[in-house]
C-alpha cells in the first residue's frame, strides 16, 4: 500500500552510513516514495546501487547533476520529511551553520517540512561540546534528534554514539507523519509581536515582546502542515515563509485584522503583546520640550481575546497567554482563563531576567479554566511551541478531522 508520503533519507559520511540501507527498507516498506541524497562522503561507505535498487530512484548527490534545473527545491517542495540518518559531526556542524555546500545541505535550508536526525560517531565526538552545541542550535530550531544508541563502536570501544536501531528510527518517522496527517490543512490563527500605540508622530507607547514565542508557534504548526495565518505587530525577526501574513501596528488594528480573520479558523493563538492603553488624543505634530513635566491621559483598548471568545463557534479553539510579574498563581489564572473565555491558557514570569520577553527561551505554565495546571519547563521557544501544539491537541474535543 502506497502511503503518498515522500521522504527525503539523507546519508552522511560515517562507517554506519551502510546502515541507512535497513533504514530505505523499512521506510520503503511503510509505504512511501523514499529518495535517498547522499554526500560525497557518504558514498564512500554507501553501496549506491543497492540504494537505488531498494527504493526504485537514482541516489543524488551532486547539486549541479540536472543542468538548469534547481533541483534541491523541487525536492524540498515536494518531500513530507527530511530524515538524514546517519548524520556525522560534520554535517551536524555545517547544518548548524547554515552551509550549502552540496545537495543534501542546501536542501536542509531550503525544506519546510520536519527535520529529522540521527546522529551517529564516536562517543568523545558525540559529547564534544561544539557538536552538542550544533546539535542544541539545531534542535532549538524545531529538527528532531534521534539520540544514539550505546554500544559497539566502530573503534571497537563500546559507548554512545552507535546510529539509532532502523527500527527506532522508523518508529520516529510514523509519528512525525502521523503528527503532520493529523495537522495537515487546520487552520491555525496565530497573533504575535507587541503593539505600539502613536503619542505623537515620533514617540510610541510598546512593549517588550519581540514576538519569538508567537512566531515558534507559526513554524511550529506550518511543520505540522497546518494552513498558518500570522497577525503580526512591528517585530525585528524575519516571517516564517509559508504563512499569510497580516503586519499590524495598533491594538485596534490587531483587532479589526483578528475580528476578520477568526471565523475562518479552528484554532486562534493569541501570543501577542496587546498594549492596554492607548493615547486618548494622539498628538498631530511633535511635542517640543518646554522645561515642565508632561502628563499623558491614556484609555483602555478592548480586550482583543475576550471579544473573540464571544464570537467563539462551535469546535473553535482559543488560547492566551498570561504574562505575570508578581508569580503565577493557579487559581488567579484559572480565573483569568474563564474571564477571557479561553480553553487554554499559557501562563510566564515576565519578571524574570533572561527569560521570556525577548529572550529565546521561556518557561510557560499551563493552566486550563477548571483550574488544572501542567508546568511545560524552561526551554527554547521553538521547542515549547512544538509542546504546547501537542497538548492544545489532547485537550481540543472538536479538533477537526479532515479528509486525507
Ligand atoms: N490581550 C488581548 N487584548 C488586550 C490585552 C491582552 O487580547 N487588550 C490578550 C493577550 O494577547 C494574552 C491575554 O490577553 O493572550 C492575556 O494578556 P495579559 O496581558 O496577561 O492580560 P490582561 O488582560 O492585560 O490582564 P492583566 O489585568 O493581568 O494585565
Amino acid at each position: 500500500m502506497k502511503s503518498g508520503k515522500k521522504i527525503l533519507l539523507g546519508i552522511t559520511g560515517s562507517i554506519a552510513a551502510y546502515r541507512a540501507l535497513d533504514i530505505a527498507r523499512l521506510l520503503v516498506q511503510d509505504g512511501h516514495d523514499v529518495q535517498i541524497v547522499a554526500t560525497s562522503r557518504a558514498l564512500k561507505f554507501f553501496p549506491r546501487i543497492n540504494g537505488e535498487v531498494f527504493t526504485g530512484h537514482p541516489v543524488l548527490s551532486d547539486l549541479f547533476e540536472s543542468p538548469g534545473g534547481v533541483r534541491h527545491i523541487g525536492l524540498a517542495d515536494e518531500s513530507d520529511l527530511l530524515l538524514v540518518a546517519p548524520a556525522s559531526a560534520d554535517f551536524i556542524g555545517r547544518m548548524a551553520m547554515g552551509l550549502a555546500d552540496d545537495l543534501l545541505t542546501t536542501l536542509c535550508l531550503a525544506i519546510r517540512s520536519s527535520v529529522i536526525l540521527a546522529p551517529a560517531m564516536e562517543e568523545m565526538m558525540y559529547l564534544h561540546p561544539a557538536v552538542q552545541a550544533h546539535l542544541k542550535t539545531l534542535t532549538d530550531r524545531g529538527v528532531r534528534e534521534i539520540p544514539p544508541d550505546r554500544g559497539a563502536l566502530a573503534s571497537g570501544k563500546e559507548g554512545l554514539g552507535r546510529l539509532a536501531s532502523p527500527e527506532r528510527i522508523r518508529d520516529e518517522v510514523r509519528e512525525l507523519l502521523r503528527i503532520s496527517q493529523e495537522w495537515s490543512g487546520v487552520r491555525v490563527l496565530i497573533s504575535a509581536g507587541p503593539t505600539r500605540e502613536s503619542i505623537d508622530p515620533v514617540r510610541y507607547i510598546g512593549n517588550r515582546s519581540s514576538g519569538r514565542m508567537g512566531y515558534a508557534l507559526v513554524e511550529a504548526a506550518l511543520s505540522r502542515g497546518a494552513k498558518v495565518t500570522l497577525v503580526s505587530g512591528p517585530v525585528d525577526i524575519p516571517t516564517p515563509p509559508g504563512a499569510d501574513v497580516f503586519q499590524v501596528e495598533t491594538a485596534g488594528e490587531m483587532e479589526s485584522a483578528l475580528e476578520k480573520q477568526f471565523p475562518g479558523h479552528d484554532l486562534c493563538i493569541m501570543a501577542a503583546a496587546v498594549a492596554d492603553y492607548r493615547m486618548e488624543k494622539p498628538l498631530n505634530g511633535k511635542r517640543k520640550k518646554d522645561g515642565k513635566s508632561w502628563t499623558l491621559t491614556l484609555s483602555e483598548n478592548p480586550d482583543i481575546l475576550a471579544g473573540l471568545s464571544r464570537s467563539k463557534k462551535e469546535g473553535q479553539f482559543l488560547v492566551g497567554f498570561a504574562a505575570e510579574t508578581r508569580g503565577l498563581d493557579t487559581n488567579d489564572l484559572a480565573r483569568k482563563a474563564r474571564r477571557k473565555g479561553v480553553d487554554l491558557l499559557l501562563a510566564n514570569d515576565v519578571s524574570e531576567p533572561g527569560i521570556g520577553f525577548g529572550s529565546e527561551s521561556n518557561d510557560l505554565t499551563l493552566v486550563l479554566p477548571d483550574g488544572q495546571s501542567l508546568h511545560l519547563g524552561r526551554d527554547s521557544k521553538r521547542r515549547l511551541a512544538d509542546r504546547i501544539l501537542a497538548e492544545i491537541r489532547k485537550r481540543w474535543t472538536g479538533f477537526p478531522s479532515l479528509p486525507t
